[in-house]
């Protein structure tokens, strides 16, 4: 069975960016252009999946809007002559379907994904997280590789990693290679969630992608709660690897590189590249920030 469907969590509270999600969903925040999970939508739309669904949660009814068809401004920019902007709407006449479904406890990832199991059914699935972007400039392909790596190898479960500075290592779930003699595709022996830089078994980062047959659900259902008293995604997919279940990981290439949105240093971080990156904007942006860093330079 192809692989059509991605679940994507977008319920935690983003508490490390409040204020700005006190009402805004970290998901809906602006990276240059567009909102994050506008980037996250249009990567597995460029990787050939049809079906979203969105564990959502309470404060996340902009999410639901933002994919909606919008008649009323489409007609206003044509009456108004503003047909370019039009342009801007593209992401709306893609060819997916969108269904959401409410998270209605904050249990952790693990438990979000678990929300996903009657709609899911018996197809295999992928899970992107909707508070990540994959690469700049629209070129992340890692999902469509994890397909192919998926259906070729028969893999219970694939997963992304990027390498992460070790100490780093305790922001992430950190894979323990089997064997690297392919560094781009390789089997797991372990996962472990969130280690520190001494206990971690690699530097290789989940990097919020995944694919999955049903088959985790079970593991899900016995995981207990893990680190941050949550229940862990990573802690199931252990399980799993503990079972004999047969997992892989695919590298994210450099341009692919993860950005997380998950904390100010990152988020600013991120909006910098991207705007640094906006083809009508990049140069005044640089220009800009040139000034300021000279400026600053000359007051030390
Ligand atoms: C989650 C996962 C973690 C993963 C990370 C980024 O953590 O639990 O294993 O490495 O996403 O993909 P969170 O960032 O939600 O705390």
């Amino acid at each position: 069975m192809p692989v059509k469907l991605a679940v994507i969590p977008v319920a935690g509270r983003g508490t490390r960016l409040v204020p700005l999600t006190k009402s805004l969903p970290k998901e809906m925040l602006p990276v240059g252009r567009k909102p994050v999970v506008q980037y996250v939508v249009e990567e597995l739309n460029r990787c050939g999946l049809e079906r979203l669904l969105f564990i959502t949660g309470p404060t996340k009814a902009a999410i639901e809007n933002y994919f909606d068809l919008d008649v009323e401004l489409v007609n206003h920019l044509r009456e108004t002559g503003k047909e370019e902007l039009l342009l801007e709407l593209a992401f709306e006449k893609a060819d997916l379907q969108y269904f959401y479904t409410r998270q209605r406890r904050q249990l952790g990832l693990g438990h979000a994904v678990l929300c996903a199991e009657s709609f899911v059914g018996k197809e295999p699935f992928a899970v992107a997280l909707g508070d990540t972007i994959l690469g700049i400039n629209e070129k992340a392909r890692v999902v469509e590789r994890m397909i192919q790596v998926f259906e070729e190898c028969g893999a219970d479960a694939v997963i992304a990693f990027e390498e992460t500075p070790l100490e780093e290592t305790f922001r992430y779930g950190i894979a323990a290679p089997a064997d690297l003699s392919n560094p781009e595709v390789f089997p797991l022996a372990d996962i472990v969630e969130k280690p520190s830089p001494k206990e971690a078994p690699s530097q290789l980062a989940v990097a919020s992608r995944y694919i999955f047959r049903p088959g985790i659900f079970e593991f899900l259902k016995k995981t207990k709660p893990g680190k941050n008293d949550e229940i862990q995604l990573t802690d199931a997919i252990q399980a799993l690897i503990a079972a004999g279940g047969k997992v892989l990981g695919v590298k994210v290439a450099p341009h692919e590189h993860r950005f997380d949105i998950g904390n100010f240093e990152s988020y600013f971080g991120a909006f910098l590249e991207f705007a640094l990156a906006d083809p009508d904007f990049g140069d005044s942006v640089r220009e800009k920030m040139r000034a300021l860093l000279h400026e600053e330079g000359s007051c030390r």
